[in-house]
């Protein structure tokens, strides 16, 4: 996607002799545009685990890097390139793609002699991210009908007014995105959309990188606290929820950012269809039941207390909550399936069922 008329990915193999990765840093989003050179596996760790990168994709992408790295870093033994995988696979516990990417480059590196194995790494690496961005884009294709039809049963040219929660933009993907990956592909065609942009809680994801993108892009959409996607939907003014996963159970159940659980019930109480865009690189093929099974990563109490943004011309920090009071901070939930109304895949939408799932994916067949 662009940025200033450039187009960038989320992750890249830096240029020169010796081996590296950039990142698009999103912490320091949207205040600034910073781009952060990883040169070990332990800084890739690092960048994950303190999201400096996020989002399912974008971390699976990030990881396959990493794993290049790795390769470059453990001299030929098996045991300890299996070590830095580990570390890497350790640094969050509830997204699928990062382990998925990571196990998939331990595959394609020891299918080969040591010698081969830091270019093996690194081509699959830049296969990994490349095929995040064209599933995504291809999310985008299956969804944009969908928005086409509520465009076209709107009165006057209305736009579609669609609600999504946290960032499941193109930041948390290679490119494009999963969940506004509809959206972009509506509002290049032509098609009126509006994005309801949840702030989303604790870190603000929605407001700081959701709207950032949205405004590159030049999507009309406006920001509202977590809490008022309910009275939104009460009041006809959300024609469609579009969130992203970070998980998917190969049931249809789903795992996503923290709050998602509830905007799924607010849209079910009111009749509002409650879509969720994932590649197929996030389901969990071994998981049935997302609420029992799925990790639920829990982050430090400190993202809940307090709140980063820009004072004058500076990114500052303050206290929010009473001193001394326990935060407790849960950076996901599970939707059950049953109140998900279908999945965007790069294959097509289906069921958020087995059966539905199985349908586009007949090779998991259980
Ligand atoms: O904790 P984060 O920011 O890594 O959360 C993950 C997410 O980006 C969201 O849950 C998102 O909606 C789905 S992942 C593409």
């Amino acid at each position: 996607m662009r940025v200033a008329g450039r187009h960038y990915t989320t992750v890249w193999a830096a240029g020169g002799d010796e081996p590296g990765v950039e990142i698009i840093d999103q912490r320091k989003l949207p205040f600034s545009f910073e781009v952060e050179t990883l040169r070990s596996v332990g800084e890739v760790a690092t960048a994950i685990r303190d999201m400096h990168v996020r989002g399912a994709g974008c971390i699976g992408a990030t990881a396959g890097y990493g794993m290049w790295l790795a390769a470059c870093e453990c001299r030929g033994e098996e045991a300890e390139l299996r070590g830095l995988a580990a570390d890497l696979v350790a640094t969050r516990p509830t997204a699928a793609n990062l382990r998925w990417a990571v196990e998939r480059q331990l595959a394609a590196i020891l299918d080969g002699p040591a010698e081969g194995w830091a270019g093996r790494a690194r081509a699959e690496a830049e296969a990994i991210a490349a095929e995040d961005a064209e599933w995504c884009r291809r999310i985008g294709e299956h969804g944009l009908p969908m928005i086409r039809e509520i465009a076209a049963a709107k009165p006057g040219g209305a736009p579609v007014n669609v609600l999504t929660h946290c960032n499941a933009g193109w930041l948390a993907f290679a490119d494009w995105g999963s969940a506004t990956a509809p959206i972009y592909a509506a509002h290049r065609a032509g098609v009126p959309v509006h994005v309801w942009v949840d702030e989303t809680r604790p870190r603000n994801q929605g407001a700081r990188l959701t709207a950032w993108e949205l405004a590159n892009e030049g999507v009309p959409h406006t920001v509202v606290v977590d809490n008022a996607g309910g009275h939104l939907m009460q009041h006809g003014m959300v024609d469609l929820v579009l969130t992203g996963t970070d998980r998917t159970t190969y049931t249809g159940d789903v795992a996503n950012k923290i709050g998602t659980y509830l905007k799924a019930l607010a849209a079910k109480d009111n009749g509002v269809p409650f879509y969720v865009a994932l590649p197929s690189s996030t389901f969990d093929w071994e998981i049935r039941d997302g609420v029992g099974e799925i990790p639920i990563e829990e982050r430090g109490g400190e993202e809940v207390s307090v709140v980063g943004g820009l004072r004058g011309r500076a990114v500052t920090e303050v206290d929010i909550v009473n001193p001394g009071s326990a935060c407790a901070n849960y950076a996901f939930d599970v939707t059950p399936a049953r109140l998900v109304t279908g999945l965007i895949t790069e294959r097509g939408i289906c069921a958020a069922s087995e059966d539905g799932i199985s349908s586009l994916f007949p090779e998991r067949g259980r």
